[in-house]
């Protein structure tokens, strides 16, 4: 295997079936050897300790191979190595290895297995979003946090002061009455210390209502910090797409934008039907990648990367003219009608286009 061969098999992205193979190996691997580090600690093991090692052994190899072949194929190693994935295959390489350098018994070194689970963040996409979006909103974020220390001191200081006399063991020093305070404004309420005088119950009000007012504010920041960087993602990704179908690079970059705020993406497999005959049609499609059939006769018709379809039933109102299905998994973008309908009014000029074509179809 060449090293472009070898680096196209780890990526995480890579569609192919080798890549696929290793990241189901992968997958699997890192299954087993967060089970058996559970496992471990176990008092009452249903599987024999020498056999948990040797699994915990074959991981370990598998994740210190999968280290040293990302450190060789990368472009640049170094770059790689202190890179934030670079650096969790390098712990998740050297945790177990290193437990046992470090003297810890083979059968408790499992337990740095731990370690493997943070593997699982390079082939979920959506951690990168949770770091953008926790960038993007730190500023408030900071500000919530500051109001929720803020309210802990002075609510702990004031909770001290009303309770220390009374129970000295549960609410005597600071640090005591900090710790009610996090478990009461986080809700979480374990119970283990409770004011009993006037002022404390009244402040343990106040605190408890503070605490779901902090928790509701930050629940809405991230909701709506998450909301808005999806939007871009999905703007960014359906720019791409929208501006490589002709009919829409034609129009310039002002219409592509407006049209990629429009459309969604869809995907099917092949041989999927993406609609029969006779159907109601609510939408048209773009095709941005793969083949579709369309069911006329005498011949059946294939569109490709750039056509669009069901415009038909958007224009007349009619039924679809026909059934069609996907000869190659295909990516589209959708149009709706309301959208169809409002992009008509603002850029005549696309409609008749696509007019144009549903009226040279119909004359076929
Ligand atoms: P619609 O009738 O909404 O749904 C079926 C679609 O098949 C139709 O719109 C057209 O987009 C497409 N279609 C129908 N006839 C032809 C043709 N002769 N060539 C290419 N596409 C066609």
């Amino acid at each position: 295997m060449t090293v472009i061969e070898l680096r196209r098999m780890l990526d995480p992205d890579e569609r192919e079936l080798r890549a696929r193979v290793f990241r189901l190996l992968h997958h699997a691997f890192l299954i087993i050897g967060v089970g058996v580090a559970i496992e471990d600690t176990a008092r009452q093991q249903p599987f024999p300790q020498e056999a948990m090692t040797w699994i915990t052994a074959l991981v370990a190899l598998f994740f210190f191979g999968e280290w040293l072949a990302r450190l060789a194929t990368a472009p640049t190693p170094r770059h790689y190595l202190f890179s934030f994935n670079g650096l969790i295959d390098l712990a998740a390489a050297w945790c177990v290895p290193g437990a046992l350098i470090a003297g810890v018994a083979p059968g408790q070194a499992s337990v740095a297995g731990m370690v493997w689970s943070l593997k699982l963040i390079r082939h979920v996409s959506g951690f990168s979003i949770v770091g953008r979006v926790l960038k993007n909103e730190l500023g408030t974020l900071l500000s919530v946090l500051l109001v929720f220390a803020m309210a802990m001191l002075l609510a702990s200081t004031a909770v001290y002061l009303a309770e220390s006399a009374g129970q000295p063991n549960t609410f005597g020093s600071l640090p005591a009455a900090l710790w009610w305070c996090v478990v009461t404004l986080t809700t979480t309420g374990y119970g283990d210390a409770v004011p009993v005088t006037v002022v404390g119950r009244v402040i343990a009000g106040m605190v408890m209502i503070l605490g779901i007012a902090i928790l509701a504010m930050l629940a809405g920041i991230l909701a709506s910090g998450f909301a808005a960087e999806i939007r871009r993602r999905d703007f960014l990704n359906n720019w791409e797409m929208v501006a490589g179908v002709p009919l829409f690079r034609a129009q310039g970059a002002a219409v592509i934008a407006e049209v990629a705020r429009r459309l969604r993406p869809k995907r099917l497999a092949a041989g999927a039907v993406l609609m029969r005959k006779g159907d109601p049609g609510d939408c048209m499609y773009f095709i941005v990648e793969g083949e579709v059939e369309v069911a006329i006769e005498p011949e059946p018709v294939r569109l490709g990367v750039g056509a669009f379809l069901g415009e038909m039933a958007l224009i007349t109102g009619a039924p679809r003219v026909a059934t069609v299905t996907t000869r190659l998994p295909t990516q589209f973008l959708i149009l709706d009608i309301a959208d169809f309908r409002e992009l008509a009014g603002r850029h005549p000029e696309m409609i008749t286009a696509i007019e144009a074509e549903a009226a040279r179809r119909r004359g076929k």
